[in-house]
């Protein structure tokens, strides 16, 4: 235990995090230890991981002296934000500048910092294909991460910038799974028309993170971009048909009227989708899953994530 490197995981009772936390804690004879970063100490989760072998601390993403003291006599780091705790595209940026800082502050020899592409280098504000939000933004949960790039390179904190794809989670956690419409047939909608969707198990997230720390320095300063699968809404639809035993259809409908769905952040999803149906070629192209395979022997399709989770996606 004593010579094993520490990785503060920051969100781990959440997706990613979590998905890191369990994959450190799996692998025994591996080179690092986890230490759980949550903003309650006692909560079910944070005691669930200190039972599996995890050095569980307090910490908040929105107060820079607890990051300093979590991250403190760490190797590295797995940092991430969560957008839609707060819907706020600053405050994303400040708690990606406070990690920055805290690993800088604490030395930290490599950090992964899960992040997205600043949409506005595609489309910038000028371009009307898509509205602009919150002033600024064109896709305010992508833009602000993109943004905070700068700010690990600028502090010279030894980073490797991940690229995530969109989880299969969503269709049971984020209302995206299939509804019934008027006909009463199950439908998914999505406004990606024909274009392929990089995708991914929540979990392989945190299992590509430990392939990244497991190859040393080899990323370091590099972007690199995971998905399980690369697929149309065509292919997701007949997928879920297979593994529910009932015909799902895809529901293509324009990015416009998505943007008008009403859930909160439509919008800023609207956008999203249309940037990645718009740039497909280059979204799909930065993240390859033969990369995210070679970090994660283990990487799920979508397949074999439905025969594990089908039961939980709700059917409304
Ligand atoms: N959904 C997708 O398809 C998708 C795809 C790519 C990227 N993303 C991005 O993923 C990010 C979220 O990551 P996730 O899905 O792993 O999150 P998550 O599962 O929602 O986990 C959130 C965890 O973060 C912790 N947390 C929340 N606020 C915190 C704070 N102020 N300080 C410290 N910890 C805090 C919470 O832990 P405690 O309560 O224990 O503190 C919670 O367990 C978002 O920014 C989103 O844009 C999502």
């Amino acid at each position: 235990m004593a010579d094993k490197k520490i990785i503060a995981v920051v969100g781990a009772t959440g997706a990613q995090g979590g998905g890191l936390v369990h994959a450190i804690l799996s692998d025994k004879s591996g080179g690092f230890t986890a230490r759980a970063l949550t903003r309650d100490v006692k909560s079910d989760k944070a005691r669930a991981l200190a039972k599996l072998g995890a050095e569980v601390v307090a910490a908040d993403v929105d107060d820079l002296e607890s990051l300093k003291r979590a991250f403190a006599g760490a190797y590295g780091a797995f940092c991430v934000t969560f957008f839609w705790a707060h819907f706020s595209p600053e405050k994303e940026f400040a708690e990606a500048t406070a990690m920055a800082k805290a690993a800088k502050h604490a030395g930290l020899q490599h950090v992964i910092w899960s992040t997205l592409e600043d949409t506005r280098q595609w489309v910038p504000l000028s371009d009307n294909r898509m509205p602009t939000l919150m002033a600024k933004y064109k896709v305010p949960h992508f833009d602000a991460k993109g943004e905070a790039n700068r700010v690990f390179t600028d502090l010279g904190v030894p980073t490797t910038f991940l690229l995530t794809s969109f989880y299969w989670e969503n269709l049971i956690y984020f209302g995206m799974g299939p509804k019934k419409g008027p006909d009463g047939k199950l439908a998914i909608t999505l406004p990606m028309g024909d274009k392929k969707l990089p995708c991914i198990a929540a979990e392989d997230i945190g299992k590509c993170a430990l392939g990244i720390f497991k190859k040393g320095r080899e990323y370091i300063g590099k972007t690199l971009g995971i998905a399980g699968e690369h697929l149309t809404g065509t292919q997701m639809a007949a997928a879920l048909t297979k593994a529910l035993g009932q015909e799902v259809r895809y529901n293509a409908v324009p990015p416009e009227v998505y943007r008008t769905l009403g859930f909160p952040g439509a919008e800023d999803i609207g956008n999203m989708f249309q940037f990645k149906r718009d740039f497909e070629s280059y979204f799909c192209g930065a993240r390859n899953p033969a990369v995210a395979r070679s970090l994660n022997p283990s990487l799920q399709t979508f397949d074999t994530w439905l025969a594990r989770n089908k039961s939980r996606i709700p059917l409304a």
